[in-house]
């Protein structure tokens, strides 16, 4: 963990000609904080809470930055925190940013520091776990901040520490996450010139960085599609208009626009349908049916072709049957997409911090991040670091293809 938060605090000065300068003071710092940082990160992983509810998080992160001296705003974005470095000579305003919220998640593990945390989840009682790993965000980058107040003077530029609530999604019809911190300005005052996250990757061996220049995350859209028929008898169907049928034709139809007629030479797509709700028995035709589903896609243009072409194909799918279809898509994420000059400047830091044979580009994913609300408004870079115990991988296969192996031979 040392060689990645020291890698931040690199990343905020890789921008001056002096980099190479301090390096190791960084490096001697990092090591001398990394019990600490274990501490937090232990001590938020016992006590995560739920987006929009991070209200002893953001305590904590806003008592360790105030004891450091930095300008502390809190309450940004509902929970978020905010804090200033000014830094003591001339540069660019450089912002670093962590995601602080857990999910509704059991924590099956049996280390000492495990959550037995429950709270309340739009109505429902459930537990929480840092499942997605923003522990580790936190602690990084509280550990990050403590560095580069300690060589205040050596920093040039401003440094903005940005710890972001909801990135899991606010609950219900609230606002919150990147969007809301970007809409109270959190990228103006003083106006942000690059913006960098990280997030920790279960799948990637520790100490391995592995990130894509452009895009790199997609865009997330949720839509939902009502069809509205006509209710008739089970025993009678041409006294009525199925919306079920015509829903099953509707899916179909979806996946005809991935397989059918966008590019994926260009960049992937991807529609699931996820979610169906409808009839209330057995033999009788519902008058309305709704289902819904999530859009992925790498490409800005191809996303809006997408909304153009799920619109076009249920409403004229419907229409064919004599029945109407609704579409409503709220989106959630734009793709997140790394800047290739700030990619190509930022590499040979992250290549010091970690070491050379560590870094690697790697692939787009199809998963999202609220971080590219950020990418909108300043370059931006987002990598993935390797959260995973060296040699898991191969063990998780041994075990899978050794299961495998007893269930055939069982058969
Ligand atoms: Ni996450």
């Amino acid at each position: 963990m040392r060689k990645l938060f020291s890698f931040l605090a690199l990343s905020t000065i890789a921008l001056s000609s002096n980099a190479q300068n301090i390096q190791q003071l960084i490096d001697q710092k990092a090591k001398a904080l990394l019990p600490k940082v274990i501490e937090w990160r232990r001590h938020l992983h016992q006590n995560p809470e739920l987006s929009n509810r991070e209200f002893k998080t953001m305590e904590y992160i806003a008592a360790h930055l105030k004891s450091l001296g930095l300008e502390v705003k809190t309450g940004v974005a509902k929970t978020g925190v905010v804090a200033l470095l000014k830094g003591g000579k001339p540069g660019p305003v450089v912002a670093l940013r962590a995601d602080i919220d857990a999910l509704p998640v059991f924590e099956r593990t049996n280390v000492p520091y495990k959550s037995t945390v429950i709270a309340d989840y739009l109505g429902q009682q459930v537990p929480v776990m840092h499942a997605c790993g923003h522990d580790t965000h936190v602690a990084m980058l509280m550990g990050t901040a403590e560095v580069l107040a300690s060589m205040k003077k050596e920093v040039p530029g401003t440094v903005k520490f940005i710890f972001q609530p909801a990135e899991e999604g606010p609950p219900g019809t609230e606002e919150g996450g990147a969007p809301l911190m970007v809409k109270e300005g959190v990228m103006e005052n003083p106006k942000v010139d690059a913006i960098f996250g990280i997030h920790i990757s279960a799948g990637l061996e520790i100490g391995k960085i592995r990130y894509k220049s452009g895009a790199f995350m997609a865009s997330s859209d949720w839509f939902t599609i009502k069809v509205k028929g006509k209710g008739a008898h089970g025993s009678a169907p041409w006294n009525g208009i199925d919306p079920i049928m015509i829903s099953a034709q509707i899916i179909n139809g979806l996946q005809t626009i991935v397989s059918r007629s966008e590019d994926l030479t260009k960049a992937p797509v991807v529609i699931t349908v996820g979610k169906f709700n409808g009839g209330v028995r057995e033999n009788i035709i519902p008058e309305e049916v709704s289902f819904s589903g999530t859009i992925r896609t790498l490409d800005s243009k191809m996303q809006q072709d997408v909304y153009d072409k799920i619109r076009r194909t249920a409403t004229n799918i419907a229409a064919a049957m004599g029945a109407t279809a609704e579409v409503t898509i709220d989106n959630k994420t734009l793709v997140t997409y790394n800047t290739p000059e700030l990619v190509s400047s930022i590499v040979p830091s992250l290549k010091t911090a970690a070491g050379a044979d560590n870094v690697g580009e790697g692939t787009w994913t199809t998963g999202a991040e609220d971080f590219s609300f950020f990418g909108e408004k300043a370059p931006a870079f987002f990598f993935n670091l390797g959260g995973m115990p060296k040699g898991a991988q191969s063990l998780m296969w041994a075990l899978k293809h050794f299961a495998i192996l007893c269930l055939i031979m069982e058969s």
